[in-house]
């Protein structure tokens, strides 16, 4: 049996319709707690795959109060060794528009105080330093982009992903200085979640779909109704995307 594909929702994608031959839903306690939500495991794609939504079951987890190590450990413990994660995303730089698909290929970490890492138990494992030199593993960085591609959604085949800590959005001055730092887009559960399919050893790479402009690039406030159109198109995207790709990884 081959192993099952992690699929980590957010809020660019709520749930994963067409899984198919569904286990019961599983919220398995893993050394780290409980994942944000129970793990949804079936066929996808022809493929066996294993969801779980970053901000639990009814979007109430903020994203500093997220469970990283328990989603991933959950996923790990599944069997995955691969990890496709969805995001939803605010544009910096000017082709980053609202629509626009995005296979990041670099990350800047703004977060802080978040459980980051799993080397922190002196009575666990042997500490180990990751390489994180590249956070999104090429190959399947790659498979994403060519599923894009193949679905003419020409999508940006990189960007650097800023993590804010949110669950406020960023002044403009913040997005300013992000651009600085060369930013092409912002989120805000990106990390610690890539470093931590890292030191789990997954393969990890991310979708993400921009649903506005980021502060003081809108010419003004984004508008509510705009960025929740921009998400409902992006998710039908996102799940194509997935359809696309997940049976040639
Ligand atoms: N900033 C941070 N996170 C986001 C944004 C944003 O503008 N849009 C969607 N997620």
């Amino acid at each position: 049996m081959t192993a099952p594909i992690g699929i980590i929702g957010g809020t660019a994608l709520a749930e994963l319709a067409g899984v198919t031959q569904q286990d019961e839903p599983a919220w398995p306690e893993t050394a780290y707690g409980a994942p944000s939500g129970p793990l949804v495991r079936g066929r996808f794609a022809g493929r066996e795959v294993c969801f779980v939504m970053r901000h639990g079951r009814d979007h109430r987890i903020s994203p500093h109060a997220i469970n990283y190590r328990a989603n991933i450990r959950a996923l790990a413990d599944a069997g995955c060794r691969q990890v496709i994660a969805i995001a939803a995303v605010g544009g910096i730089s000017e082709t980053m528009t609202p629509g626009r698909i995005v296979i990041p290929h670099q990350v800047v970490d703004y977060s802080w105080g978040r459980a980051h890492t799993f080397y922190d138990d002196p009575e666990g494992g042997e500490l180990d330093h990751i390489d994180f030199t590249d956070p999104y593993t090429p190959a399947l960085r790659q498979a994403l982009i060519d599923a894009a591609t193949a679905l003419d959604f020409e999508p940006a085949d990189a960007a650097v992903h800023g993590v804010t800590q949110g669950p406020r959005l960023e002044t403009a001055a913040e997005i300013d200085r992000m651009e600085r730092d060369g930013c092409d887009i912002v989120g805000m559960t990106g990390m610690p979640e890539a470093a931590l399919a890292r030191e789990a050893g997954l393969s990890y790479a991310c979708a993400a779909v921009v649903v506005n402009k980021a502060a003081g690039r809108t010419g003004g406030i984004a508008i509510h109704a705009e960025i929740k159109a921009t998400l409902t198109r992006g998710m039908i995207d996102i799940e194509r995307l997935l359809e696309s790709v997940v049976p040639t990884i």
